[in-house]
């Protein structure tokens, strides 16, 4: 009897709406249409370091498109290349791919599909070199991936935070006050500027155009002038003025990107009160862009890649992570995801269109 060929499937990096949907359509698209089995490695490389897996059958991922977060757990911290162990106080980092490598080997996967951003997709890479046949799906709500136009996750990541900005309008106009909303996006100010144009922020600060606060407080003051005494303020967690550095929450020491952005909304939202009178507050939409149902673009957009991915795994165009290339699906090499990350272009259309409703980017 031939032997069925067997896809391992791991979720790395941060969890995000949309991932279940991409397990999903793996799956069933792996049994139905070439039967081909499926393993489910848990909690991303830790899984496949520490040999911890389960078969997928279609049952298991069925019901699971609608659910948030990742039904396989994943990790932010292992990497099978530099594995941190701590000794004592200390934290101590081990090559471990031999193993992870030996245990997909042990394991008979034919290919390994990598769901994640650019430091899982990086160690995607690292194993394709290193002989392991791998097909990387592009995730993340940040959106900052090269070589996809977008990454599933990120639609839903500003919806939620579109809503939070909604929100805040009202009670921002109660009481006239500036309020601030800050973001998540890391290093890339795409959420704050799709989610500030989507929620008619009147300031919106991105990484990629480093703010002046007088020129933020006499937009305010502006605005108080005209009538208009409330004022959104639309800030990137990975903002900074200009000069001046971008704001830590912390360090996690034995992850990949060990820097944790958050807090500038607190500095800025002080700043803008200090610098116009006007009572300010600031929310953190944090963790809350990364959870729960993912809209109907990043279904449909994880349900095609997902399944483009098992057609590359049986064509064995491996070395490669599914993309979207304007409106139609495309293959780009792991190794040129691996050159860095896609920040917003200061030509994109959408920061023309934002400053032609008014819209201050504080530069
Ligand atoms: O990359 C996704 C992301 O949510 C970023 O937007 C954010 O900077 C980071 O992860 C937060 O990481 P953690 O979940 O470790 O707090």
């Amino acid at each position: 009897m031939e032997n069925k060929r067997q896809i391992g499937i791991l979720t790395g990096g941060g969890d995000c709406p949309g991932i279940n949907a991409v397990i999903r359509a793996v799956t069933k698209k792996a049994i139905l249409e070439y039967g081909m089995e499926v393993i489910g490695i848990e909690d991303g490389y830790e899984g496949l370091i520490h040999n911890r897996h389960r078969k997928l059958h279609y049952d298991d991922v069925s019901g699971i498109l609608t659910l948030g977060g990742t039904i396989l757990g994943t990790s932010k911290t292992a990497n099978p290349y530099r594995y941190a162990i701590k000794k004592g106080d200390k934290l101590e980092f081990e090559d471990c791919s031999n193993t992870a490598i030996a245990n997909v080997r042990k394991l008979g996967i034919d290919c390994l599909v990598c769901i994640g951003g650019d430091g899982t997709l990086n160690i995607a890479h690292s194993l394709f070199k290193d002989g392991i046949p791998v097909v990387g799906v592009p995730k993340t709500i940040d959106n900052d991936l090269i070589g996809t136009d977008i990454t599933f996750g990120f639609d839903s990541a500003v919806f939620i935070a579109t809503e939070g900005i909604d929100r805040v309008h009202d009670t921002a106009q109660a009481l006239h006050r500036a309020m601030i909303v800050e973001v998540m996006g890391h290093n890339a100010g795409w959420i704050a500027l799709h989610a500030g144009v989507a929620g008619g922020g009147d300031i919106v600060l991105i990484p990629e155009i480093p703010y002046d606060v007088d020129i933020i407080a006499e937009k305010v003051k502006e605005r108080s002038r005209r009538g208009r005494r409330a004022s959104i303020v639309v800030v990137s967690e990975g903002a900074k003025p200009k000069g001046g550095d971008i704001v830590i929450q912390r360090t996690v020491k034995e992850s990949t990107d060990p820097i944790r952005l958050g807090g500038v909304g607190f500095v800025v939202g002080a700043q803008i009160e200090k610098a116009t009178g006007i009572e300010t507050r600031t929310v953190v939409m944090g963790h809350l862009q990364r959870g729960g149902t993912p809209t109907p673009f990043d279904r449909v957009l994880a349900t095609r890649l997902g399944t483009k991915a098992v057609d590359m795994i049986a064509k064995e165009e491996f070395g490669y992570m599914v993309a979207v290339s304007g409106s139609a699906l495309a293959k780009v090499a792991l190794e040129d995801v691996a050159k860095g990350s896609r920040t917003v272009p200061l030509d994109e259309p959408l920061i023309k269109a934002a400053r032609s409703v008014d819209t201050c980017f504080g530069d």
